[in-house]
């Protein structure tokens, strides 16, 4: 008899300690954050009237292609804090690519360690487990043309030959050259062309795809009431890259 008791004892620890400290832990941290608003001072450093700004329409859709599609196995979307042992920041430091990349004007990403409220937005939060390809954070601010991403996404190996990247023809439709939307084609050469007289062109749920990768810049002011600090809203954390 006290076996079965000390067995069930145990095995409601077993399963009770780890729903504690993973499921109900976090959840009583995380289940008040709401978006904050800039306040006034702020509000000319804002991009927009709150923090985080959501994505609407064929943006929210991608994320959910996102999803679906499982990129999340191979990509994070977590800049990992370098007090917790996080190399992200200090990797840019080095060699100035990993997260750090150059927008339209040539200047490097305000990157910041992400913090949870970064995420309030999305229905699926896609922070990963593993990086078997880059993080994608902030791909936004890698500001390649449609037609790239769209190619690397069809044929990965096309742009580069050492890919390990599933391509997602399936988002794609091969098709009759010259039967609309042709100036969507993708520019394949050699092996990854279609056969001769027939071109590859997105269908719409590759290019709700496409504008969510391009959205992807979590860069977004901090408010003041958040980062604690009483100076103004930052872009970059305590963690900043120090900017050249
Ligand atoms: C099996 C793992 C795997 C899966 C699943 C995967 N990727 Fe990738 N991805 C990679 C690897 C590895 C690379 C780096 C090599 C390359 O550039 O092709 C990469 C590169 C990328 C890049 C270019 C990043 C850069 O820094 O240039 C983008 C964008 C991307 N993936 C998007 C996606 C999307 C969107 C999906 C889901 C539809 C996806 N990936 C699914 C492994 C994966």
């Amino acid at each position: 008899m006290t076996q079965i008791r000390s067995f069930i004892i145990l095995l409601a620890i077993t399963f009770g300690l780890p729903w504690f400290a993973l499921i109900l832990m976090p959840h009583m941290s995380f289940k008040d954050l709401a978006a904050t608003p800039y306040s006034e001072d702020e509000l000319e450093l804002a991009d927009g009237s709150s923090y985080p700004p959501g994505g609407a329409g064929r943006v929210a859709n991608g994320h959910a292609i996102y999803t679906a599609e499982g990129c999340a196995y191979c990509h994070t979307q977590m800049v990992r804090p370098s007090d917790q042992l996080g190399t992200d920041l200090w990797r840019d430091e080095w060699n100035g690519r990993g997260l750090d990349w150059e927008g339209d004007e040539g200047k490097p990403a305000p990157i910041r360690t992400l913090r949870p409220e970064d995420y309030l937005e999305e229905t699926v939060a896609h922070l990963g487990i593993q990086r078997t390809g880059p993080d994608l954070s902030n791909f936004g601010w890698r500001n390649l043309s449609e037609t790239q991403i769209h190619q690397s996404l069809y044929s990965p190996r096309s742009l580069n030959g050492r890919s390990n990247m599933p391509g997602y023809k399936n988002l794609y439709r091969v098709q009759r050259k010259g039967s609309g939307a042709g100036s969507k084609a993708l520019p394949l050469e050699g092996e990854f062309a279609p056969k001769e007289g027939y071109e590859v062109v997105p269908t719409p749920r590759a290019d709700a795809l496409v504008s969510y990768l391009k959205s992807l810049r979590k860069d977004h002011l901090v408010p003041k009431s958040l980062s604690g600090k009483g100076t103004a809203a930052t872009a970059a954390g305590d963690d900043a890259v120090p900017q050249s």
